[in-house]
């Protein structure tokens, strides 16, 4: 992981050291704000029109009027990659609603965003994606308009801790007896028929633009996809078990609550969902992941 030290703020890029913004910020006082996370492979952004539009619906959703065009959003994100010389890794973006130098629950009729960007360059492919993680469960005690992209993270942090404090690498969040997703990614089992299953959309769960370039790839596959919710229990007793999301892409997951799932190794079918989708990010996988290649 590698910060660049160029960041986008409010208008203009400048150097990470003199980028700042106002104590009064809503983001900071009331966790007012929307994020995106896009990924850049090959110096190309991944599903960027996904990423922006579900940026207009998470803006719409919290009453932050849009800044810019869908244009204007590619425009500043090109121009991050391009100051940091950035070729493989994560752009962040945040939008707030603005500080007004006061608290104040319900602010101005209108808010005036404060917009930030950086840039994390990093291999996206690499020993997770090899490896895979490991996870536990845990309850979700997110609010609930999860469908929502905001910074209200604190209950998926809190997941993240627990699950390191019992020697995983994430959380599959737990309601109602089922599995919503796991703390920063959509969650997958693959059924003892070989099919997919991954909840369907709702307010419950992050409509994952993974998730959604992974549907696309199923297409013509021969590997059938269920929507549906499943729980922890179908999820231990799983053939394979894996996530998705920007950061990560496809991550197989290999122990459920200190348990092996399947045969403790990444699955068959995980292979090949990960082959069709570093093959679509144009990756060469024979030299970046030929370990995908069964
Ligand atoms: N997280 N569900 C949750 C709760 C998430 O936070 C994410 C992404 C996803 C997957 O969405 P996508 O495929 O669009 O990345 C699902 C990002 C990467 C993060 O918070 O860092």
């Amino acid at each position: 992981m590698a910060i660049g030290q160029t960041v986008f703020l409010n208008g203009g890029y400048r150097p990470v050291a003199e980028a700042a913004i106002s104590p009064f910020d809503r983001g900071f006082l009331f966790a007012h704000a929307a994020y995106e996370v896009t990924a850049v492979y090959g110096g190309r952004f991944v599903d960027l029109e996904g990423h922006l539009a579900r940026l207009r619906r998470t803006l719409a959703g919290i009453d932050i009027p849009n800044p810019y065009t869908d244009e204007e959003w590619a425009d500043i994100h090109a121009g991050l990659i391009e100051h940091n010389g950035m070729e493989e890794g994560l752009v962040y973006l945040e939008v707030t609603a603005g500080a007004y130098g006061l608290r104040d629950f319900a602010g101005p009729e209108t808010f005036t965003p404060t917009v930030f960007f950086y840039a994390d360059s990093r291999p996206l492919i690499g020993e997770v994606a090899r490896d895979g993680i490991r996870a536990v469960f845990r309850e979700d005690s997110r609010w609930k308009r999860r469908d929502m992209k905001t910074v209200q993270l604190v209950s998926q942090a809190l997941a993240y801790r627990a699950a390191k404090a019992e020697g995983a690498e994430t959380a599959f969040m737990v309601e109602d007896g089922m599995v919503t997703e796991a703390a920063s990614a959509n969650a997958w089992i693959v059924d003892s028929a070989g099919r997919l299953v991954t909840r369907e959309l709702s307010s419950s769960i992050l409509p994952g633009i993974t998730r959604a370039g992974v549907f696309s790839l199923l297409k013509g596959s021969g590997i059938d996809l269920v929507e549906r919710a499943f729980s922890p229990d179908e999820a231990r007793a799983a053939a394979e078990v894996f996530t998705t999301s920007a950061g990560a892409m496809i991550a197989p997951v290999v122990a459920l609550d200190g348990q092996p799932v399947g045969d403790g190794t990444p699955g068959r079918v995980t292979r090949r969902i990960q082959h069709l989708y570093y093959e679509a990010l144009g990756a060469d996988v024979a030299k970046v992941a030929p370990w995908c290649l069964g």
